[in-house]
């Protein structure tokens, strides 16, 4: 049984191509999102309870080998079931889609990380962040300039900076959708990670149509000396040869 770690719109996709080719699979989300779109496997939702609580649960559900499909910038479960895995001696794979390289005509400025953001983006500019949720509360070096925030659930909580908004939207968005939008609120800067994917790129593109500076988020790096696939038909036949 192959534990599929999921929780982007590439992880859904390796989970219907492993259904396709009857690899038994269970998808885990961490249950960040309210209302998930549904995987074609069986999926449970919820942190695991730590380390140990991974370990367990490997050795309940029989995982035989685990493709760590998380997002790129989580940082955490991938380095922690990458460490595990090795220990056990448990078959592991990173997929992670490919990072986004900017195009003729776009106006780039990497950032180291988050803290690097105050140096790359002038003082009192708009700026649009879709950088996640939880991103959002590290921000207090931007306070400053006016932010939007794109969050996928309407948050509970009231906007944690002094000028500025959520906006509600589920992905994925068109080009033409994100430059109503820009149009709208006429953004400065757009902040993103470098999380690569088809999907996401229309913001940039439409960042590029509308004149925006881009600060783009550099990916952390990830452990060393992991199986790792970008393409997601490598990633099934790295599972197809198990
Ligand atoms: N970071 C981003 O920018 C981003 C963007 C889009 C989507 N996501 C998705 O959102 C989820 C959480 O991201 P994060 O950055 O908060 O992760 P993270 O910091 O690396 O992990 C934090 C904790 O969340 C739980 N977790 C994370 N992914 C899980 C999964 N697929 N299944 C079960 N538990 C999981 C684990 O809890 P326990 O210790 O309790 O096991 C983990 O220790 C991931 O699945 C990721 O693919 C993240």
């Amino acid at each position: 049984m192959i534990l599929l770690l999921a929780g982007t719109t590439e992880a859904r996709n390796l989970a219907g191509y492993l259904a396709a080719h009857d690899v038994a699979c269970v998808a885990s989300l961490a249950g960040v999102t309210r209302d998930p779109v549904a995987y074609p496997v069986e999926t449970r939702v919820g942190g695991f309870g730590g380390a140990d609580g991974f370990c367990a649960y490997l050795d309940a559900a029989g995982i035989t080998a685990v493709i760590d499909a998380t997002h790129p910038f989580a940082t955490r479960i991938t380095e922690r079931t990458a460490r595990i895995c090795a220990a056990r001696g448990v078959p592991y794979l990173r997929y992670e889609r490919p990072m986004w390289l900017s195009r003729q005509g776009d106006t780039w400025h990497e950032a180291a990380d988050v803290a690097d953001l105050a140096r790359v983006i002038p003082r009192g500019k708009r700026i649009f962040l879709a950088t996640g949720r939880q991103s959002v509360g590290d921000m207090t070096h931007l306070e400053h300039s006016a932010i939007w925030a794109r969050v996928i659930d309407a948050p509970d909580a009231p906007f944690p900076l002094p000028r500025g908004d959520w906006i509600v939207g589920r992905p994925p968005f068109s080009q033409a959708d994100e430059q109503v939008l820009f149009t709208d609120l006429k953004p400065d800067w757009l902040v993103v990670k470098n999380a690569g994917g088809a999907a996401g790129r229309a913001k940039l593109d439409a960042a590029r149509a509308c004149g925006m500076s881009v600060a783009m988020i550099a990916r952390p790096k990830g452990p060393d000396g992991i199986t790792r696939r970008e393409q997601l038909l490598d990633a099934l036949e790295w599972a197809l040869t198990l």
